[in-house]
């Protein structure tokens, strides 16, 4: 096997085979490919699609995404989910035009400084826009590359995540960088998504399958070799969900950190008494409470148990004013950034 011919490969089947004509494609603008390759991060091309198009038609250009509000970026990325990425887009493109005069860096290193552009996505719009000769290794070009080179080190471990870096960068193409680049890059991505899939990957039309060590072992799915495993916890949450008399709800902005950071949601109790003490203590005069059927929301850390309780009250009757609090009909909810799954309670609970 050498680097050369499995480059020249990717190269070739994805001129064939891979994907050509999505929307982020076809362009060397870094905005366009830094917003796909981020709302990519964790998100299928699908998914992907429609909300690549509204935020460009909302903010065209970096400058337009800097100067908007934290509200209308939550807003439009609302359904997304991983809201950190939005915030860290929002300030990616205020750090790009106070630091960098409105122009992405050229570089895998440079851009690798800015917020939400990690190493590999950094290496991704370098390799797109520019053709720098860098690696790109997100989870799907990990498997690819593991099972290519038969790479069994345990990447939990620093020192093997490292010595996997500089052979992903050794495999890059060496001639014809301008075409090449972004070519490889796409096809690494191609063959993780649709040929080299993490359970039962099609090897047989594989274009790396003559160069690829695990394959002809027969043994891809023991790639990649990781031993630390993801550590699960859950929590119970209940929402006070406050109606008033016009199917008004009552939202307030989350904190900056945490779970749904700055997003708007009904408020958040971690017992059924804490909620229900709220109640006692801000709405005197509210109306008896009715449980919503609780329902699991699956997050990458944790599991979140929600346990809405919808509780009729007056409006006029609000004893505590929160700063970032609002009543929010139907209308005025469609249009803010909520949690996906308090949008669809709220739409399937009051919206009529
Ligand atoms: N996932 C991450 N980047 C991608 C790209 N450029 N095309 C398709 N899927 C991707």
């Amino acid at each position: 096997m050498n680097d050369a011919s499995i480059a020249t490969a990717v190269v070739q089947w994805q001129a064939a085979h891979g994907r050509n004509h999505l929307p982020w494609q076809g362009t060397r603008d870094p905005y366009r490919v830094w917003l796909s390759e981020i709302m990519l991060q964790q998100t299928q091309v699908t998914t992907v699609l429609g909300y690549y198009e509204r935020f460009l038609q909302a903010f065209p250009d970096v400058a337009s995404l800097a100067a908007a509000s934290q509200e209308s970026v939550l807003a439009l990325w609302s359904g997304l989910g991983y809201y950190s990425r939005a915030r860290n887009l929002h300030r990616c493109a205020q750090m790009v035009v106070e630091q960098w005069g409105g122009m992405f860096p050229r570089s895998a290193e440079d851009l690798a400084t800015l917020p939400g552009i990690g190493r590999s996505t950094a290496a991704a719009i370098a390799a797109f826009c520019f053709s720098e000769r860098v690696a790109i290794l997100d989870a799907n070009v990990r498997r690819v590359l593991t099972r290519v080179l038969g790479f069994d080190a345990d990447l939990a471990q620093a020192k093997n995540e490292r010595e996997l870096w500089g052979k992903a960068n050794a495999l890059c193409p060496r001639e014809n960088l301008e075409q090449a680049m972004p070519r490889y890059t796409q096809g690494l991505m191609d063959l993780g998504a649709t040929i080299c899939l993490p359970r039962k990957p099609s090897c047989l039309v594989c274009p790396l399958h003559a160069l690829c060590r695990a394959g002809r072992a027969g043994n891809p799915e023991a790639y990649p070799v990781r031993t630390r495993k993801l550590k699960r916890s859950s929590e119970a949450w209940w929402l006070l969900i406050a109606v008033d008399e016009e199917r008004r709800v009552w939202l307030e902005r989350r904190p900056q950190q945490g779970i749904w950071a700055g997003l708007f949601s009904p408020r958040v109790f971690d017992s059924r008494e804490a909620l229900e003490q709220a109640v006692a203590l801000q709405w005197p005069s509210a109306g008896a409470p009715r449980d919503l059927p609780a329902f699991l929301h699956v997050l990458t850390h944790k599991d979140l148990h929600l346990h809405p309780v919808l509780i009729p009250v007056r409006a006029a009757a609000v004893a505590r004013v929160a700063e970032d609090g609002r009543w929010a009909a139907a209308a005025d909810w469609a249009g803010m950034g909520l949690p996906a799954p308090v949008r669809r309670l709220l739409d399937e609970e009051l919206a009529s």
